[in-house]
């Protein structure tokens, strides 16, 4: 059924999380209870999709500056990080090098970050503070059937569903995020001189209250170990998690239909990882990611919140 005018349409697209968003008009600024209404919809379904959305870069960003201060690739320029997008706010999830070309296994530590995009996780985890929302829009998708579609997992979902003892183990238990540690485990050829304990930890707890007050199981492939556990015991205790996380039940596939939709997501309800596909080496596939630092009681984690840290991108011996 058509929405009213000023007001949207939210259509559920999964049984506990997930929805497309109709009716929001991208061609002028947000009006504020637009706004109130996304941010009703997104506490609730985590992931929102956006058909066609029409938006261009600077649009994108100042739509998503409406949900909270943005992230920027500071960290990325000052380590002498090449940009290819003129706006420090814009993330590049291409797989494109800075002058426009396809990546190739020439450039070693893009294909290792899109290898670990492929690992289940939750946008900067390994910061200080953490990411809020993420929005993710296709400027350039290659062919249809060739993959590239972005999958999601309802960590409150998975969340509830745990054995009380599970729930009661894990109630304090405290995770040490590094980004080097998810690109060791998606390319350990690429990132063999690396230590990840050489780098900064973000630490935050396995099981995080949602601002809408539910639990979130904050899992991501970025914990390298958990506080008062070995190496290997944090490890069994991650994959056992993982293996009820990862159940169908939890996961949504979303197929990116059209250049300029988008995805909007909240990194503090949900997971997500990038399927890959034919596509990667041969066909341009252009995305496009704002992300606001998350600015709730948890932000910071079990971290010190009055220095916020940012991982920047070391450069891997060749
Ligand atoms: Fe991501």
């Amino acid at each position: 059924m058509p929405s009213a005018v000023g007001q949207i349409e939210v259509v559920p697209l999964h049984k506990t999380f997930t929805a497309e968003v109709r009716g929001v008009d991208f061609s002028q600024p947000l009006p504020a209870r637009v706004i109130e209404q996304i941010q009703a919809a997104i506490d609730q379904h985590g992931v929102l999709v956006f058909r066609n959305t029409g938006l261009d870069d600077k649009r994108q960003i100042a739509f998503a500056a409406q949900f909270g201060p943005l992230d920027d690739m500071e960290p990325h320029i000052k380590a002498g990080r090449k940009m290819r997008l003129p706006d420090k706010e814009m993330f590049d999830v291409s797989n494109l090098d800075p002058d426009g070309n396809i990546v190739t296994e020439l450039d070693p530590q893009r294909l290792g970050a899109m290898k670990g995009n492929a690992l289940w996780h939750a946008d900067l985890a390994f910061n200080s503070p953490r990411a809020g929302y993420s929005m993710l829009r296709a400027h350039e998708l290659p062919p249809k059937g060739l993959g590239g579609e972005t999958e999601y997992l309802d960590a409150r979902a998975a969340y509830d569903d745990l054995p009380d003892a599970m729930k009661k183990r894990i109630e304090n238990l405290v995770g040490n995020h590094s980004m080097m540690h998810n690109r060791k485990l998606a390319a350990p050829d690429i990132y063999e001189s690396i230590n990840v304990r050489d780098f900064p930890f973000s630490k935050h707890k396995l099981v995080v209250p949602h601002r809408n007050g539910r639990n979130t199981l904050y899992l991501t492939s970025y914990i390298h170990h958990i506080d008062g556990m070995s190496d290997d015991e944090s490890q069994a205790l991650v994959d056992e998690l993982f293996a009820h996380a990862t159940q169908p039940q939890y996961r949504t596939l979303i197929q990116w239909e059209n250049n300029s939709d988008l995805i909007m997501w909240d990194n503090t309800a949900v997971l997500h990882r990038a399927t890959g596909g034919a596509y990667l080496t041969k066909h341009v596939r252009d995305m496009r990611r704002t992300t606001s630092n998350d600015t709730g009681a948890h932000a910071h984690g079990m971290n010190d919140p009055s220095k916020p840290f940012r991982q920047g991108l070391p450069i891997p011996k060749s």
